[in-house]
């Protein structure tokens, strides 16, 4: 039986001025029903890349290499444009980072989620009545009212909670969020993260979190893929993420702020150094300039990925199973 999510082997490059960009590099990671996966790295790492390729809507300078995304065992990335949007309304559906450009300013809210749901063939009021029972699910007490409302006229955190609503209205199988408490204070995140972990019951499906936050990852997520360089560098649990990190970047991750990760609002830390540049990957791991293990085969030759339990990988030379 073939996970409901699987990824296997993607690389994605970027056409761009300064040489072509290599954004991903053979990233796998699979997802079940139920679960919820975090995706965690620093800036420039390839989250985005993923989550834009998780949901086949790659910008049209990315060229995917090698490798495929199976939903369902489907290869969606290689499916024609009509196929991959019916997907994006039907199977799998995207929070963004900024709801604003999720929603057209001109229209109702109202106008806007019941239409997400055209398909469903239900009638405009049964919709409508459903969009409110689902404003309700993500806290939204005055359905009604909200619904007559544009955009502009709901704060951040509101508008945040009607995409996610909206989200929810196909039943995805796959529900993918970049950043999706980025753009809001420190209070509505916290607000966002306890809704989206009340209705964890409530999606059947999969959902990907991709954060810079260490406190989503600890407040959300099942398992978490740690990604450096276009690369994931380690996969875990949560639990074995934060007591018992295997690679000296998770290391670092870990060792330069304990608290964050169940606390709720702590981000990545800073470590030393820069990531490598991605249109000249380097021969060898690509944290080795920054790693305080690295050795001569570190900087020469490709890491290996190491299994260090039935659930955690490592992708270095100096981890031993
Ligand atoms: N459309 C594009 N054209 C060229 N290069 C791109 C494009 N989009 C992203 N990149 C480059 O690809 C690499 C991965 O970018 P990506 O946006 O996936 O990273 P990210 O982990 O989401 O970063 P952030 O945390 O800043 O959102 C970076 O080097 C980035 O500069
Ligand atoms: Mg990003």
């Amino acid at each position: 039986m073939s996970a409901l999510l699987e990824v296997a082997e993607l690389s994605v490059t970027y056409r761009a001025e300064g040489g072509d960009v290599n954004a991903l590099r053979g990233v796998s990671l699979m997802a079940e029903a139920g679960e919820v996966i975090g995706i965690v790295g620093e800036s420039g790492c390839g989250k985005s890349t993923l989550a834009a390729a998780l949901i086949a809507l790659l910008e049209t300078n990315a060229t995917v290499g090698t490798g495929e995304v199976r939903l369902n065992g489907r290869d969606i990335l290689s499916l024609p444009e009509a196929e991959r949007r019916k997907l994006r309304g039907h199977d799998i559906a995207m929070i963004s980072q900024d709801p604003m450009t999720a929603f057209s300013p001109v229209l109702t809210m109202g106008d806007q989620i019941v239409d997400f749901q055209q398909h469903s063939g239900l009638s405009r009021a049964a919709r409508r009545a459903r969009a409110a029972d689902m404003l309700r699910k993500v806290g939204i007490a005055d359905a009604e009212i909200c619904l007559r409302r544009y955009p502009h006229e709901l704060s951040g955190g509101m508008r945040q909670r009607v995409a996610v609503a909206a989200a929810l209205m196909a039943n995805p199988a796959l529900l993918v969020a970049d950043e999706p408490t980025t753009a809001l204070d420190v209070t509505m995140e916290a607000q966002i993260i306890h809704m989206l972990r009340s209705l964890r019951t409530e999606i059947n499906g999969a959902i990907v979190i991709v954060t810079h936050h260490l406190g989503v990852i600890g407040e959300l997520c099942d398992r978490v893929y740690v990604m450096y360089a276009g690369q994931v560098v380690e996969e875990a649990p949560v639990d074995d993420l934060y007591h018992a990190p295997r690679h000296p970047y998770t290391q670092a991750l870990i060792a330069c702020d304990p608290g964050a990760l169940g606390a709720g609002q702590g981000v990545l830390p800073t470590i030393p150094g820069r990531p490598p540049d991605l249109t000249a990957p380097p021969p060898g791991c690509g944290f080795a300039p920054r790693c305080p293990l690295a050795d001569g085969t570190c900087h020469s030759k490709p890491p290996p990925r190491v299994r260090v339990s039935a659930q955690q990988t490592a992708l270095c030379h100096k981890v031993v199973s």
